[in-house]
């Protein structure tokens, strides 16, 4: 069961340089305190717009973006040109970035997956359901990752040698054992993914589609959400931090077939796909989906 935290609002208004205690040790714990007091930025930028916007255009029929995600972006983007200049980034509004190269011509292999705003139409309607996503994706595997959910003061954090916390302590996905009880963020996207819905709500407590899926993601990390299944229609910004804290809480985490859930070299439309659940039901899920048909779907 999810515990639950209460907290003051005001908090995420401050900037303050983040204790990411437990990761302290981490090969990677300047990088991941540098990205947690990065997503604390961009959060409070967006909180500061939020329900304030000056801009929204529509990328796509379904698709909006506004002024608020270009403007995270850029803080984010900027912040790590800065500090990381040899690093390659890829984030949702402006595509990839080369990194500065090394004196013999060859790249360093870290690249950066951001996602400024994730649940842009949440965000764009006034509901406070959104975060920003940073990743750190070393030798394509990925090694770091903050999810910060602004609206409730949220940090969760992982490294790849590290455990996931939320806000400095460590978390843990769920522990329940059946599938009956999992309230699960559920998004079988596609022709048919409702009805395939219908056929497995009778089998889980409650399905829910939150509208950010890196959020709900993390929320796997402690147990929030017992189990994250969409199949297909992700991008490596969606997933890339949020794939990495649900695993480092405990969860197992793949895509659709079982196998790795973070593939790098995919290109082209958005066909990240994962399914995340303790391993208590992970494979039962991975059954399920499979026995109603659920193919990898690129489109909502
Ligand atoms: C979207 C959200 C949504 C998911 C989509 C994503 P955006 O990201 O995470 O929950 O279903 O696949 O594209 O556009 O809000 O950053
Ligand atoms: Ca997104
Ligand atoms: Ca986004």
């Amino acid at each position: 069961m999810a515990r639950s935290r209460r907290r003051s609002r005001s908090r995420a208004r401050t900037t303050v340089p983040y204790n990411i205690g437990l990761q302290m040790s981490s090969r990677w714990a300047d990088e991941l305190a540098f990205a947690t007091d990065l997503a604390r930025r961009a959060g409070t930028l967006l909180l500061d717009s939020y329900e304030r916007l000056e801009r929204i255009d529509y990328k796509s029929k379904r698709d909006v973006v506004t002024n608020a995600d270009y403007a995270s972006e850029r803080l984010v983007i900027d912040a790590i040109k800065a500090r990381h200049p040899g690093d390659a980034i890829l984030a949702e509004e402006s595509g990839e970035h080369a990194g500065v190269l090394r004196d013999d011509g060859s790249h360093n292999g870290r690249t950066w997956v951001i996602d400024p705003l994730d649940g842009t139409v949440n965000y764009a309607n006034g509901i406070p359901f959104y975060c920003v996503s940073i990743g750190l994706v070393v030798d394509d595997v990925p090694s770091a990752g903050v999810i910060f959910d602004p609206a409730r003061d949220d940090l969760y954090a992982a490294t790849a040698d590290g455990p996931a916390t939320l806000d400095g302590g460590p978390i843990h996905a769920s522990t329940k054992e059946a599938l009956s009880d999992y309230v699960v963020s559920l998004a079988v996207i596609g022709r048919g993914g409702l009805a395939r819905e219908r056929k497995i709500a009778p089998l889980i407590r409650i399905h829910r589609r939150m509208g950010s899926a890196a959020l709900a993601l993390a929320y796997v990390a402690n147990g929030r959400f017992d189990a994250f299944v969409q199949n297909g229609g992700l991008s490596p910004w969606d997933v890339a931090a949020a794939g990495l804290i649900a695993e480092r809480a405990g969860a197992v985490v793949t895509d659709l077939r079982g196998s790795p859930w973070w593939n790098a070299s995919v290109k082209g439309p958005p066909r990240a796909n994962v399914v995340a659940a303790p391993s208590a039901q992970h494979a039962a899920l991975l059954e399920l989906l499979g026995s109603l048909k659920t193919t990898l779907q690129t489109r909502r």
